[in-house]
């Protein structure tokens, strides 16, 4: 099959990538030259693990392409997918539909072909009933039809997500459209992954819905973390308690420092516009965004707490900043919080991150950066672990001991036995665990 992928962004250029590796042939368009330049190179622009031996082979091997002229590209398309990028909307927190729209005009201005237009851009409800008016509105006469469908990729592991995906979700209006999705996704049947076909309003709400639960998932856990806290009780055990329950299920249950990244603060914030615009109030989720968003600067004045009360004229170690690792994706990371109000109560940050340092300088001032876990604790007062990346999680312990002034270690990830920690001479301060902190 002929597809194409209307922007190379994350979601674009891992769709497309892996589309090309299914056997289809695939033209990304992508308006940014320098982008461009690099994907026509074989250069993947982002850090996603395994996404450039992809990239190479399939471009090798003939199936992938770049372009920047989408009126080039979409002759004798079977499926247009459009995946460029929707960011919330400065001021009210509603996802930006522009970028969306210009695709559905440009490609209302050059249709020539019967064809299938795809949304994989996370798009609020309705978004594609008016794609498609838009569309219809440029071009009265063009065949096409519809469908949304959505994507559950996770970053670090997108290569992984999309090839063995739980489900695929179509939200489609006729059943020619549905065989077309079922063609595209026909290597996944030797996996029997299931193909769940729905109307369009049901695939959209699906994955904003998906994206909040996991994000309550994750505010509840920390929430009962906190309780631990006080009250004693382990919550990596009461997550697991809970987690053996086949209706809740154990993933996504991990307490940290408060839930990060391009996805969840962005839908469940587009979220909570919906229900407001349409007088559905999602009071959960309203209590999620604001339970998560205060989360992050608690996580400064634990830290704060654990030395002593003052990080005046003191200087952290600080491991991991991006908001997840795997990634060099800052966006929305518990860091951007925590590092700044830790300067601002006077501390000094010296930091380390496997991937994340370049795009780190741009947001986070006043850091001293290097290259890795011990040279950030030499002669530091504390040391942090914001970022669970394996680089961080077999340290030499005693040997932090020896480097930093005091035994501080703080663990928001829990990443740490504290038996370890406390066989080491550290004293520990982690998440949730309210009986063995020393
Ligand atoms: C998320 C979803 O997991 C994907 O299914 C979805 O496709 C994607 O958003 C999207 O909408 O594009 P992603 O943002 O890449 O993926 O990362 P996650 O692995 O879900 O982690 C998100 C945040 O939650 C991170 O800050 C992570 O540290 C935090 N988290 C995750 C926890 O604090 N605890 C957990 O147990 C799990």
């Amino acid at each position: 099959m002929k597809i194409v992928m209307i922007g190379a962004g994350y979601v674009g250029l891992v769709s497309g990538v892996c589309f090309s590796d299914f056997g289809h042939q695939v033209i990304c368009v992508e308006k940014d030259q320098t982008k461009l330049a690099k994907l026509r190179s074989g250069e993947v622009p982002i850090f996603e693990p395994g996404l450039d031996i992809l990239l190479e082979r399939n471009i090798s091997e003939g199936r992938l392409e770049f372009s920047d002229s989408l009126a080039s590209s979409i002759v004798d398309a079977d499926a247009i997918f459009i995946a460029v990028g929707t960011p919330a909307r400065r001021g009210d927190g509603f996802a930006d539909l522009t970028y969306v729209y210009d695709t559905a005009r440009e490609l209302g201005e050059k249709l020539s072909t019967d064809t299938v237009i795809i949304t994989k851009s996370t798009v609020p409800v309705g978004t594609n009933r008016e794609i498609k008016r838009i569309i219809n509105s440029c071009s009265p006469s063009a065949a096409f039809e519809i469908v949304s469908n959505p994507e559950f990729l996770r970053e670090g592991s997108a290569i992984e997500d999309f090839m063995r995906p739980d489900r695929v979700v179509v939200g489609v209006e006729s059943p020619e459209a549905e065989d077309v999705m079922r063609n595209i996704y026909r290597p996944l049947n030797i996996r029997e992954t299931p193909v769940m076909v729905t109307d369009l309003e049901t695939a959209e709400t699906i994955k904003y819905a998906a994206n909040a639960f996991l994000a309550m998932k994750i505010t509840f856990i920390n929430e009962i973390a906190d309780l631990c806290e006080k009250t004693g009780g382990d919550v990596q055990q009461v997550a697991k308690g809970i987690g053996l329950d086949t209706r809740i299920g154990g993933k996504f249950l991990h307490a940290g420092p408060g839930y990060g990244g391009s996805c969840f603060p962005k839908d469940t914030l587009a979220l909570v516009q919906t229900g407001e615009r349409y007088g559905a109030p999602q009071r959960i989720i309203e209590t999620v965004v604001a339970v998560n968003d205060a989360r992050k600067s608690d996580m400064a004045d634990k830290i704060i707490m654990a030395c002593g009360g003052s990080v005046k004229g003191k200087r952290i170690a600080v491991l991991g900043v991006t908001f997840k690792p795997n990634t060099d994706d800052m966006r929305d990371a518990p860091s951007l919080v925590i590092i700044p109000e830790l300067i601002a109560a006077g501390a000094s940050i010296t930091a380390c991150d496997p991937e994340g340092v370049d795009e780190a300088r741009k947001l986070l001032n006043g850091v001293d950066w290097v290259d890795d876990a011990y040279t950030a604790a030499d002669g530091a007062d504390a040391l942090v672990i914001i970022t669970e990346w394996n680089a961080f999680r077999g340290l030499d312990l005693s040997r932090i001991k020896e480097l930093l002034t005091t035994s501080v270690f703080i663990d928001l990830r829990n990443i740490y036995p504290p038996k370890e920690v406390f066989d080491a001479g550290l004293t520990l301060t982690c998440i949730g665990k309210g009986t063995i902190e020393s």
